[in-house]
């Protein structure tokens, strides 16, 4: 019996009644797609092969000798909750359209992707993202990339060491375009952040029981199925066992010195005092920085950071419409839009992210996101969610404006925030705030199923 990737019921994977097509298939899945795999230290490298057998090769060597599978990671979570043991490095592939027509697959076989925006490839879908052209993206991505090998690991040793080790093995024949590297963020509570400063990651859709098991679920069910991050494998061995998701890469630059402008500047136009300045920043975010949701509270404040909400008790004077979070997981409706996003943050600062220090200490350039989300279509997931809710204007409701963190595209409707959390005091129509997150390049990848890689 295929794997029912429908099944609302999430998988609990080491049951000892698990069947064996599902074991099957964690055994030949990546890890990080289904269950977040660390990656506080990072590397991407973005490859080109040129020749057919040397490509296969690699790729089947770094499979063979240095991937382990989703099974493989859960099981090493759990070792180490128990005390037993630290876990192995991440090491992911994804391999592009061109990439699977370097590889020998043909203009047919490639067509077996049921996904138009990865067949397309991310140049050719700029108008829909509504991003930069091409000619401004930076050199690498300007390439025709075939494949990205993701490192990732809890220590920088493990990390560095292995990207030494797999571009050793890159044949003569294919090209290293290029590489990144991120590393992780805390703020003083031990949470990751982002840039501007704000508790990332914190929201995603929950596939494992044990990961369902923890969360409280009065508001807000953390719990998706497998449809929303696997697909079929389809040059696999056996594509009703065999499974892989779409990744989506791109290249987010910040500018936190605008930002941070942007937020006091806010906060004096609507004329917020004290402690309710931060909810500037919230109105733009969805979440005060802490990962209070603005929803919830007029101001952030210690604990756990809450994921168990909805927006039903909110017409827009708590969170505005445009708030991100908000635009890209509306909650009460949407659910098969939502992506596991698995990205890192990039870039050195020497100041304190999650500190109060004034804009001009800020980093205007040079670091950001590098935003990476599975999927099981990138049409119906990542770019309908920056399309079709950050990027336009009227939605979720008429007038709401673009998402102020992600939206791109002329930002000419004028909005309102509220003046007062929760009362319907609105402010008089103000401008939009500017845009801060720059996409500097990008691909669509598809990460394959081990079976797949391990027969090239
Ligand atoms: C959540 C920041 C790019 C989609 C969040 C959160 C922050 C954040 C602070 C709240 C933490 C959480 O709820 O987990 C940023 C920044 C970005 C960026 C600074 C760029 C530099 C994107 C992009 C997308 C996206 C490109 C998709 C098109 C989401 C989604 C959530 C989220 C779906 C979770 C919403 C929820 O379920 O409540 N982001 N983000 N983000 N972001 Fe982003």
């Amino acid at each position: 019996m295929p794997v029912d990737l429908n099944n609302e019921r999430p998988l609990a994977w080491d049951s000892a009644t698990l069947d064996a097509d599902t074991k099957a298939m964690l055994d030949n899945l990546q890890p990080n797609i289904l269950r977040a795999h660390v990656r506080e230290h990072m590397s991407l490298l973005f490859v080109r092969f040129n020749d057919v057998a040397e490509g296969r090769a690699f790729l089947r060597g770094i499979a063979t000798t240095r991937m382990k599978s989703a099974r493989r990671h859960l099981e090493e979570v759990r070792d180490f909750a128990a005390g037993r043991g630290r876990g192995t490095p991440y090491v992911g592939i994804g391999i592009s359209k061109a990439g699977y027509r370097d590889l020998g697959h043909t203009v047919e076989d490639v067509r077996k992707f049921g996904d138009e925006v990865f067949r397309d490839g991310m140049k050719r879908r700029i108008a829909r993202a509504g991003d930069p052209p091409v000619e401004e993206w930076e050199r690498p991505y300007q390439r025709e990339i075939h494949a990205v090998i993701l490192i990732g690991d809890a220590e920088p040793g493990p990390v560095a060491r292995l990207r030494e080790e797999i571009l050793d093995e890159l044949p003569e024949s294919a090209r290293l375009l290029g590489e990144e590297s991120g590393h992780g963020m805390r703020n003083r509570a031990g949470d990751g952040i982002e840039h501007f400063g704000y508790v990332d990651g914190r929201s995603q859709p929950l596939f494992l029981k044990d990961e369902v098991d923890r969360e409280p679920k009065q508001h807000w069910d953390p719990a998706f199925p497998l449809s929303n991050v696997l697909v079929p494998d389809p040059f696999a061995p056996d594509p009703s066992r065999h499974h892989g998701s779409y990744l989506v890469f791109r290249k987010l630059e910040q500018n936190v010195r605008a930002f941070k402008e942007i937020e006091r500047d806010l906060a004096d136009s609507l004329g917020l005092k004290g402690a309710d300045r931060d909810r500037a920043g919230a109105m733009l975010v969805g979440r005060f920085k802490d990962g209070t949701p603005l929803t919830l509270k007029p101001e952030g404040g210690g604990g756990p950071v809450v994921n168990d909400f909805n927006f039903d008790a909110d017409d827009g004077s708590k969170c505005p419409f445009s708030g991100h979070v908000r635009k890209t997981n509306p909650r009460s409706f949407g659910r098969e839009v939502i992506m596991a996003r698995r990205g890192q943050t990039y870039g050195d600062r020497t100041d304190d992210p999650s500190d109060d220090s004034p804009p001009e200490v800020r980093p205007s350039g040079e670091v950001g996101l590098l935003f990476m989300a599975f999927n099981s279509s990138l049409l119906s997931q990542f770019e309908f969610t920056q399309e079709f809710w950050a990027d336009t204007p009227d939605f979720e409701v008429p007038g709401t404006g673009h998402d102020p963190i992600i939206g791109q595209g002329a930002r000419d409707l004028k909005v309102t925030f509220p003046k007062v959390w929760g009362k319907p005091e609105m402010s008089p129509p103000h401008a939009q705030v500017p845009q801060t997150v720059t996409m500097k390049g990008g691909e669509y990848f598809f990460a394959p199923s081990l079976a797949y890689l391990r027969n090239l």
